[in-house]
């Protein structure tokens, strides 16, 4: 694809790279650190392939400066990381600690050196141990730490920081941590779901109201987004859909930008949501300046009274496994179709999805810029007997990303900037470092770093998007 095909877009637009701090700091107990969920999961047996943990992760902590050039090299104008809530507060709330601050200092004036905005994500997933003891994000209490810690950072960081992302992804916070059980802290209850679903939204609210006191940054919030469709247009496939599809968007969406909770899932569900008062759902509903959606897969979905049928459909529906608990509870299944090319975490790839989902969220919720936040895979990657790393599978994904990004500028969304999801090769939670997602192959026994051919070609199309 020439770069001219990959579609127009402004100067100002955000060409970066994301991590998490988990995924990729290591250095666990130095700085100060206390210990997050993450620390406690994957130190458990059996949560993580092959018992990793982020223990060392990409030893990121101890080659800042190295990292740091690796993204002067490749010419973006943003980088998005995570703040370790354990480095800053090592039980959750009090006082700052002075290591985890000095850190995220040096690498906030590292990218500010090289002319790279830093957007700090407040939260990615590390919550500290010591407020999950108290019940985590199930209890109201959780929130107002989060506020209270979001005030500290933003107290540290005013002065260098223009953009904030409160959350990264709620969804799996509260779903695959409380539901599905697949994410620290590793619970299997759908009543806590729910509960720590409202209570990151209500976090997100109370930190935004107190950083509009102290700051004058735009603040957005990162959902894991997709478009959710039917097997079939038969009604039960349509049905269930429509409840993924509550689960994974509305449920986050409608109270965001229209401070109320979808009724469908507030009659399902009950508990914390539909006992939301007034107040949280002003409080959530208040108004951020962008919205932040990483978007991987569409997603298909099937009634499990269908799943014989599917074949005969050209389906694929994985049966060796359990249903995880959201689709026990609706009834439905995840499918493949036959013949749409998947990533190697078995993700389909469809780019189109993502205009698609760019479009309803314009039309259906609101006109704010869109971040995309995280977009990228996981490929087959290995070294070459020369050396390289010749990642064409994520070229081809990335570059049709971006166009897709293009089509949804055309139909007139404000798409702001995009990141590409890794950086580096790094710690993918309970895959631990079986999967890749870097555009840098990171040799975890040597910690050395290897830019993959995706890496030049993204620096390419940087370039050629900065100065066209
Ligand atoms: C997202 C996470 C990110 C990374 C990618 C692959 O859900 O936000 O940390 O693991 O998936």
């Amino acid at each position: 694809m020439t770069d001219l095909e990959l579609g127009n877009f402004g100067r100002d637009f955000f060409w970066g790279t994301a991590t998490a701090s988990y995924q990729i700091e290591g250095a666990v107990s130095e700085g100060g650190r206390g210990t997050s969920i993450w620390d406690t999961f994957s130190h458990s047996d059996g949560k993580v392939t092959n018992g990793d943990t982020g223990d060392i992760a990409c030893d990121h902590y101890h080659r800042l400066e190295e990292d740091l050039d690796l993204l002067g090299q490749l010419g973006v104008s943003t980088y998005r990381f995570s703040l370790a809530w354990p480095r800053i507060q090592p039980d959750g709330s009090g006082k700052p600690n002075q290591g985890g601050i000095d850190f995220y200092a040096r690498l906030i004036d590292g990218l500010l050196e090289r002319n790279i905005e830093p957007v700090p994500t407040i939260y990615h997933w590390d919550l500290p141990q010591s407020l999950q003891d108290k019940g985590g994000w199930k209890m109201r209490e959780t929130s107002y730490r989060f506020a209270d810690y979001a005030g500290v950072v933003t107290d540290a960081f005013k002065d260098r920081v223009k953009h904030w992302i409160t959350l990264n992804e709620p969804w799996c916070s509260a779903w695959l941590g409380y539901a599905v059980g697949v994410h620290a802290p590793g619970e299997t209850n759908i009543d806590s779901a729910v509960a720590a679903t409202h209570h990151l939204l209500l976090g997100h609210g109370l930190a935004l109201q107190q950083m509009r006191s102290m700051t004058e940054a735009k603040i957005g919030i990162t959902l894991n987004l997709s478009v959710v469709r039917p097997a079939s247009q038969d009604r039960a496939d349509i049905e269930v859909a429509r409840l993924v599809d509550g689960n994974l968007n509305r449920i986050f969406l409608d109270p965001i930008f229209k401070k109320q909770y979808p009724g469908d899932l507030v009659s399902h569900y009950g508990g914390a949501i539909a006992d939301a008062t007034t107040e949280d759902l002003e409080t959530i509903g208040q108004g951020i300046d962008f919205l932040g959606v990483n978007f991987y897969f569409p997603s298909i979905v099937i009634a499990r009274q269908n799943i014989d049928k599917a074949r005969s459909q050209g389906l694929y529906v994985d049966t060796s496994r359990e249903p995880n608990l959201i689709d026990a509870d609706f009834g439905s299944a995840g499918v493949h179709r036959m013949g749409v090319k998947r990533t190697a975490m078995d993700w389909e790839i469809e780019a189109g999805a993502l205009t698609e989902l760019l479009v309803r969220v314009h039309d259906e919720y609101s006109t704010l810029p869109i971040m995309i936040t995280e977009n990228g895979c996981a490929t087959h990657d290995y070294v070459n007997p020369s050396g390289k790393v010749i990642d064409d599978d994520r070229i081809e994904y990335i570059e049709s990303h971006i166009a897709a990004l293009a089509s949804a500028i055309e139909k007139g969304v404000d798409v702001a900037g995009y990141f590409v999801w890794s950086l580096l090769d790094n710690f993918e939670w309970a895959y631990g470092y079986s999967r890749r997602f870097g555009i840098v192959w990171v040799d975890y026994e040597t910690q050395r770093r290897i830019p993959k051919k995706s890496f030049y070609r993204y620096k390419e199309i940087i370039k050629a998007a900065r100065d066209a």
